[in-house]
C-alpha cells in the first residue's frame, strides 16, 4: 500500500483504534481518517454510505464494534449480536459499492468454538459453537469472515481478516459495567490498595485460562496484516502465552501493591475454559510476533490507570 493511500479507520476513537492511528502514522501513512458513532452510526445504512462518500477512502480498516467483558456480553447479547452484525454487513457492502480497494476486518478469539484444542489454530475455527456467554458477539463478528470470502469470490473484493485475543494496555476501558478482566482487576486492586480494604472479590473459580496481547503489539500486527495479507483466510494475532485467571489476579494484586486476600466468587461465570492462540500463521505471513513482556505491559497499564485517577481527582469529569 502506498503511504498516501486514503485510509478510513472505523472505531478509531476507541481503545485499539487510538493505538492503531499512532501505529499507522509511525508506519508513514499520512491520510488516515476516523470518526465516532455520533458522527456516523454504522448500524444505519444511510450513515454508512455518507461516511464513505465524505471520506472517499481507498482502504477501510474496520474496528468499530460493541465490545465488553463477560458481564456486558451476558447483559446485552441481543444488542451485541445485532449491532456488530449490522455494522460489518453494511460497511463491507457499501465499501464494495464505493470502489474501496482493500478492506481489513478485525475479528475476535470469541468466535472460536468453546472446546477448541489449545493452542487454537485457524483451521479449527468452524469446529463447534462458541462459549455461550460471548457467542452472539463472537458469531456476529465471525460473519465478517464469511462476507470477506464470499465477496472475494464473487466480486474480487480484496477483504482480509485478523482474529485478536483479549487486549490490554493504556487507554483500556475501566468502567466496571463493561470492562474486560484485566482493567476490572486493576481497578479493584488499586482501589483496595488505596482504601486499605482487606479483600477483593474476583469473578469465577480462577481456573479458566486466557491469553493477553499488549495493545501496541496488536496495532503493529494489524498494520502488517493490512500491508501483507493476500487472501481472506483468517490470521490469529496473539501473544502465545496462556495464564490462569488465578495467576493473573495474583500478579495484578502484586503489581498494584494490594496485599489483602483474593476472594473467588464461583457463582459468577468463568467463560470459555481455556484460550490461547497458535500464531505461527502470523509469523509466517506477516513476519510479526508480540514483543512486550507481560509484566512490563501490566506495569505500564497500571501506571496509566493511576495517572487517570489522579487526573480525575483534580478534574472529576475526566474518567
Ligand atoms: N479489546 C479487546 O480485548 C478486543 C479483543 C479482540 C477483538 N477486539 C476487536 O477490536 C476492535 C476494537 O475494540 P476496542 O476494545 O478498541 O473497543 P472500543 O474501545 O469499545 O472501541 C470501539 C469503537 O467502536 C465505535 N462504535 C461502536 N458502535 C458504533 C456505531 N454504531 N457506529 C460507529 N462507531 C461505533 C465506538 O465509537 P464511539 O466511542 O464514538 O461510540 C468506539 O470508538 C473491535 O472490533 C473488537 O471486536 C477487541
Amino acid at each position: 500500500m502506498e503511504r498516501s493511500t486514503r485510509i478510513l479507520l472505523t472505531g478509531g476513537h476507541g481503545f485499539l483504534g487510538a493505538h492503531l492511528v499512532r501505529a499507522l502514522t509511525r508506519a508513514g501513512y499520512v491520510n488516515v481518517a476516523t470518526f465516532g458513532s455520533r458522527d456516523h452510526d454504522l448500524t444505519r445504512e444511510p450513515e454508512v454510505a455518507r461516511a464513505l462518500a465524505e471520506h472517499a477512502p481507498e482502504a477501510v480498516i474496520h474496528l468499530a464494534a460493541r465490545v465488553g467483558g463477560i458481564g456486558a456480553n451476558r447483559k446485552f447479547p441481543g444488542t451485541y449480536f445485532y449491532e456488530n452484525l449490522l455494522m460489518g454487513v453494511l460497511l463491507m457492502e457499501q465499501a464494495r459499492r464505493a470502489g474501496v480497494r482493500r478492506f481489513l476486518s478485525v475479528g475476535t478469539i470469541c468466535s472460536y468454538p468453546k472446546f477448541t484444542p489449545v493452542p487454537f489454530r485457524e483451521e479449527e475455527l468452524w469446529d463447534g459453537y462458541p462459549e455461550e456467554t460471548n457467542a452472539p458477539y463472537g458469531l456476529a463478528k465471525k460473519m465478517l469472515l464469511v462476507q470477506s470470502q464470499a465477496y472475494r469470490q464473487e466480486f474480487g473484493f480484496d477483504a482480509v481478516n485478523v482474529l485478536l485475543v483479549n487486549l490490554y494496555g493504556p487507554g483500556d476501558n475501566f468502567d466496571p459495567e463493561t470492562s474486560h478482566v484485566i482493567p476490572a482487576l486493576i481497578r479493584k486492586c488499586v482501589e483496595a490498595a488505596e482504601s486499605g480494604a482487606p479483600a477483593v472479590s474476583v469473578w469465577g473459580s480462577g481456573s479458566a485460562t486466557r491469553e493477553f496481547l499488549y495493545v501496541e503489539d496488536a496495532a503493529e500486527g494489524i498494520v502488517r496484516a493490512f500491508e501483507r495479507l493476500r487472501d481472506s483466510e483468517p490470521v490469529n494475532l496473539g501473544a502465545s502465552r496462556e495464564i490462569s485467571i488465578r495467576d493473573l489476579a495474583t500478579q495484578i494484586a502484586e503489581l498494584s501493591g494490594f496485599r489483602g486476600r483474593l476472594e473467588w466468587d464461583p457463582t459468577k461465570p468463568d467463560g470459555q475454559p481455556r484460550r490461547c492462540l497458535d500464531t505461527s500463521r502470523a509469523e509466517r505471513l506477516l513476519g510479526w510476533r508480540a514483543r512486550t513482556p507481560f509484566d512490563e505491559g501490566l506495569t505500564r497499564t497500571i501506571a496509566w490507570y493511576r495517572e487517570q485517577r489522579l487526573a480525575s481527582a483534580r478534574e472529576p469529569s475526566r474518567i
